[in-house]
């Protein structure tokens, strides 16, 4: 039985910075943005936005093409969440209306837990054909200001319908997993922003993503050439190329520039404009490659390496389904990237240090530019969301 994604949509805040402003202001060249990490905008939510409202309004387009009553399983992934206790998924799941019969709750590890969420989703629907899975990576990139991470700042979400009829993605069986206590990343509970050693993070993404490869070319038996595409997690799209070109010489091949842009280049392209969309973004990758591949990838294999620090690599594929094209959202999604709005650097910086009110009181916020909901406030440590 074929399990898989039957549909992805993506979202992202309708607000940017552009990474040569904030270079300026760092002092330093634009280039070691533009093309020493690979980043040229990064997204920034507006004080109204939040993890909740984007997980919804990535979900929202795909239940307007199906029965919500069929969705009886919601995965909600985050490392930036809103409650130590109340999964994040309930709030979403209240405001896309899906039934009070549905199993909904939030995963964490790092940037990793969405596919976690795809491959639990994947083995629940193959119990359970007639019902449909709901998988979310939504995220907010927070490093402090001046800090070598804050060039990587991002955010946005990915929503999949895992089905057994998937119309996308027909994930293949075999993965290879690495798992591993290691402190490259983390954001202890008392802290709004990451920490991470840079450095040292990118070393250890470069082993899992080898380790894994390893399993998982001994479990499926196919070669590096069986693969059309690439996908990676994409902390900035410089680090997949690093790591993409890492692996053909580890398989013995020759990472060409042509071979590379080949390969990974159309992936990249919504993370380049985005920042880091940590669990959202190896789906948001994936998007970007069916969005904008003028080739034909029906029947076609796509190889996916998601990360997430602390650490967890798992390296699997899916084939691409004949008719895809038909049900991506990729107008949609041009809409919302060409439709966004540049921010100066002193709007960036107020939006940063605005903080989350935490005095228990009452808080109405200002409207923005929002998805089709928005958190109105909070009221008594409570959120109040709404739909517009
Ligand atoms: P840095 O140390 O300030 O940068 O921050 P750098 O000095 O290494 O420069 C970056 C690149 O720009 C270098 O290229 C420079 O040569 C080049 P490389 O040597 O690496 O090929 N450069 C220039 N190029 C052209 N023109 C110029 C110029 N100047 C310099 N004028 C660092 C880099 C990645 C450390 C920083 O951005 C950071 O800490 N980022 C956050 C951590 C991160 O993203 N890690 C990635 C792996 S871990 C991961 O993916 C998990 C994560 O998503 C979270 C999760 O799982 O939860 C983060």
């Amino acid at each position: 039985m074929k399990t898989g994604i039957d549909l992805i949509s993506f979202y992202t805040p309708n607000y940017f910075l552009d990474l040569k402003v904030l270079a300026e202001h760092r002092g330093v060249d634009k280039d070691k943005f533009y093309l020493g990490i690979g980043q040229e905008k990064m997204a920034i939510p507006p004080p109204d936005e939040d993890i909740v409202t984007m997980a919804a309004s990535a979900a929202e387009p795909i239940l307007e093409k199906i029965d919500r009553s069929s969705v009886e399983l919601m995965i909600l992934a985050t490392e930036s969440g809103i409650d130590q206790s109340k999964a994040a998924a309930l709030f979403a799941h209240s405001l896309l209306e899906l039934p009070r019969r549905c199993r909904a709750v939030e995963l964490k590890e790092a940037c990793y837990a969405a596919t976690a969420g795809l491959q639990l989703a994947a083995s629940w629907v193959k119990d359970h054909p007639d019902k449909k899975a709901l998988v979310i990576g939504t995220d907010i990139a927070r490093y402090d200001l001046r800090s070598p991470g804050e060039p990587t700042q991002g955010a946005g979400a990915v929503a999949m319908l895992v089905t057994t009829e998937p119309r996308v993605l027909a994930l293949d069986a075999e993965y290879g997993l690495y798992a591993e206590d290691v402190m490259d990343f983390w954001r202890p509970n008392y802290r709004d922003n990451a920490l991470v050693d840079g450095k040292y993070s990118m070393l250890v993404y470069i082993s899992a993503l080898l380790e894994s490869w390893k399993q998982y070319a001994e479990r499926s038996g196919r070669r590096f050439e069986d693969h059309a595409r690439f996908c990676y997690h994409l902390p900035f799209t410089k680090m997949a190329e690093k790591a993409h070109s890492r692996l053909m010489k580890d398989v013995g091949l020759t990472p060409t520039p042509a071979l590379m842009d080949a390969l990974l280049g159309d992936s990249l392209r919504y993370n380049r404009i985005t920042g880091n969309t940590y669990t959202a973004s190896v789906y948001e990758g994936l998007s970007s490659l069916l969005d904008h591949c003028t080739d034909d990838l029906g029947s076609k294999r796509i190889g996916l390496f998601s990360y997430g620090s602390g650490c967890m690599g798992e390296f699997y594929s899916g084939v691409v389904q004949p008719e895809y094209r038909q049900h991506l959202f990729t107008e949609r999604h041009s809409r919302l990237i060409a439709g966004r709005t540049e921010l100066t650097y002193q709007q960036y910086e107020d939006i940063f240090q605005l903080g989350f009110p935490t005095d228990g009181g009452e808080h109405t916020f200002a409207q923005y530019r929002t998805g089709p909901f928005r958190l109105a406030g909070v009221s008594q440590h409570k959120r109040i969301y709404e739909a517009l």
